[in-house]
């Protein structure tokens, strides 16, 4: 069985990211690379950017004209959205219009504002669509594995504390997500602060009450390095989530000698994600979701992802 997938936008997560370097990031170079799937079309409006993939990959099949896929495409099994954020809501009443996926994989966030978010899910109830938003690391079997260990540990309680670069909107709905991916559903937004700097980009703060954990988001100030960390703390372990999510680090705590009386953490584990290989493993969720005919219980569906909008708002506004 071949997998007829159609992909929107091939910018940075759509083709570029990974087209000078062994990663596997972007959906079209894991599409081209993967036997189980087939790539009926690329589309992008810049014909700059058609050019840099066909030539690349050697590929016909990509279109910066709506129009031409219409004649050349009869219909696939699964729509990838990866067109900027405020633009999916156009690109699936676009392309749901003359074709019926089974799956339709949105870009994360699903959209830019709960409205369209709203409507995207909507769309893909009537038309009996599976849709799930692409955040990654909930295919990353480490990251499954460290939800697993949380959630198998009720009975401990977390500090997290979490350092992002850049917007909001963009980087920090990654750590939305992952918070509400491995502590459940926020109780409540204990203090939060945000504001809009230049070139629209939204710096927020919150500390967040989970059931079992306390979780605060720091945006960084500097706009010249990217850097996203997480720390998981409590009584007996820490683990700290560095370089996005490139590095793992798992410690145990042990008396501390310089101070009386004292516990310290110590490194037990360095942890190999294989996030640069992140949609390889999204790619075998995306083959169990359609083999099976519903979205794996570690994606996030398309309420999750209106939650996640939904409570990005709340601490924006
Ligand atoms: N999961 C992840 O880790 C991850 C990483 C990066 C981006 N994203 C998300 O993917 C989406 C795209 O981000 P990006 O960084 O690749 O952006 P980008 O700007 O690099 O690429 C967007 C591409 O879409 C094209 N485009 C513009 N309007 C379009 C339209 N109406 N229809 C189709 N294509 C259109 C542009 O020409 C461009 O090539 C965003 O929603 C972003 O939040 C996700």
């Amino acid at each position: 069985m071949t997998i007829k997938v159609g992909l929107i936008g091939l910018g940075k997560i759509g083709a570029t990211y990974d087209l000078h370097n062994g990663n596997l990031v972007s959906h079209l170079k894991t599409i081209l690379s993967d036997e189980r799937f087939k790539l009926e079309f690329g589309y992008d409006p810049s014909l700059t950017q058609c050019n840099e993939v066909k030539k690349k990959y050697g590929l016909v099949n990509i279109y910066n004209e709506v129009s031409d896929i219409k004649k050349a495409c009869k219909d696939i099994d699964i729509l990838v959205v990866a067109s900027p954020t405020d633009s999916h809501l156009n690109s699936i009443e676009t392309f749901t219009n003359f074709l019926n996926p089974k799956i339709l994989v949105c870009e994360k966030p699903i959209a830019g504002n709960l409205k369209d978010s709203q409507k995207i899910k909507s769309l893909c109830d009537e038309k009996d669509i599976l849709l799930f938003c692409n955040f990654m690391r909930r295919s990353l079997p480490e990251f499954i594995n460290l939800k697993k260990n949380i959630n198998d540990s009720s009975d401990i309680f977390y500090d997290v504390i979490i350092k992002y670069s850049g917007c909001f909107k963009n980087n920090g709905a990654h750590f939305i997500d992952f918070l509400n991916f491995v502590f459940g559903k926020p109780i409540r937004i204990i203090s939060k602060y945000s504001e809009v700097c230049k070139r629209n980009l939204t710096r927020a703060r919150a500390s967040i009450e989970y059931k079992n954990a306390v979780c605060t988001l720091v945006p960084l100030k500097s706009d010249k390095v990217t850097d996203h960390e997480i720390q998981i703390l409590s009584d007996n372990s820490k683990i700290i989530i560095a370089r996005a999510g490139r590095s793992m680090q798992t410690f145990l705590i042990s008396n501390d000698y310089d101070f009386l009386d004292s516990k310290e953490y110590v490194k037990t584990k360095d942890i190999d994600t294989n996030y640069l290989m992140f949609q390889k493993h999204v790619y075998n969720d995306l083959y169990n979701a359609y083999t099976s005919n519903t979205i794996p219980y570690n994606l996030c569906d398309g309420d999750e992802a209106i939650f996640n909008v939904q409570f990005m708002e709340k601490i924006t506004k």
